[in-house]
């Protein structure tokens, strides 16, 4: 289907121009991986069969999810011109052109990635002249370790027949983690409760939770896992704030003891 079109235009540019350097191509990474935070550059690089002498306009342009919506990011430049491409090398704080369009160099740069820019991308270069345009499609996957996002007890209206009380963990990972509940002695509780996605990258989980109870919520992927207990640990913090307190006490007495006997032995 694709090839259809530009075996015409191949066609046509031979009997209009009699010469033909070769046809249009273009080279993206079909797959990107980055991780949550780091920049990512979509790499892009295009030839064309008029490259020895095109002097015309250049214009490039990125556009995300489908490859006919409107560009986030879209910019021109001429050839033969000398002029920087600052106007295009900037868009705002998010993307930058990474390369020089003159020298079919159009790939992109997005800082910090984050998990809204996940998504296909489609780089799309135009030059002058009937139909002479290019794009090709490339995947952004951006990686997040687990994170619970939020872990509290929630009050369910009393007529269901299961327990009132239950504790609900959200979590956030890609790719989506999955969810573990463990018991104070690390052994998985009988009841695992059920998943659901809650986001396209969050996840909930409730289970049944019975007062005096202390429960561990654990998100795992092959990127790693992370977790956190309820009730938060007060108690355990107390505890070691106090016996801290008692040993900077202890240290004190011993040291005015050192210090008392030094003044005696003088
Ligand atoms: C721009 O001109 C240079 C030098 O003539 C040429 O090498 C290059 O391929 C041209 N760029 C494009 C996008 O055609």
């Amino acid at each position: 289907m694709k090839q259809q079109p530009q075996c015409f235009l191949l066609v046509l540019s031979v009997t209009i121009t009699g010469s033909v350097s070769g046809s249009w191509d273009m080279v993206v990474h079909p797959v990107v991986n980055v991780s949550r935070g780091e920049d990512a550059v979509l790499s892009c690089s295009f030839s064309h069969p008029q490259q020895q002498w095109y002097s015309g306009e250049i214009t490039v342009k990125w556009s995300m999810r489908e490859s006919q919506s409107r560009p986030f990011f879209s910019c021109s430049v001429k050839n033969d011109s000398m002029e920087g491409f600052s106007s295009c090398s900037v868009s705002g704080l998010k993307y930058f052109l990474d390369g020089d369009p003159r020298r079919r160099e159009v790939s992109l740069r997005i800082r910090e990635v984050q998990l809204m820019d996940d998504a296909e991308y489609f780089c799309r270069v135009e030059l002058e002249g009937w139909r002479n345009s290019y794009h090709e499609k490339t995947e952004l996957y951006v990686r997040a370790e687990p994170q619970i996002l939020s872990l509290s007890v929630v009050e369910k209206p009393s007529n269901t027949r299961s327990h009132p009380r239950r504790l609900q963990c959200e979590v956030e990972g890609h790719p989506l983690p999955k969810i573990l509940w463990l018991l104070a002695s690390r052994k998985l509780t009988d009841n695992q409760g059920d998943a659901a996605q809650s986001g396209l990258y969050r996840l909930i989980s409730t289970v049944p939770y019975l007062e005096e109870e202390e429960l561990t919520c654990r998100a795992e992927s092959e990127l790693g896992g992370a977790e956190r207990t309820y009730p938060p640990s007060n108690r355990l913090m107390v505890t070691l704030s106090v016996r801290g307190l008692i040993t900077v006490l202890l240290l004190l007495l011993l040291s005015t003891g050192v210090v008392v006997s030094c003044l005696r032995n003088r």
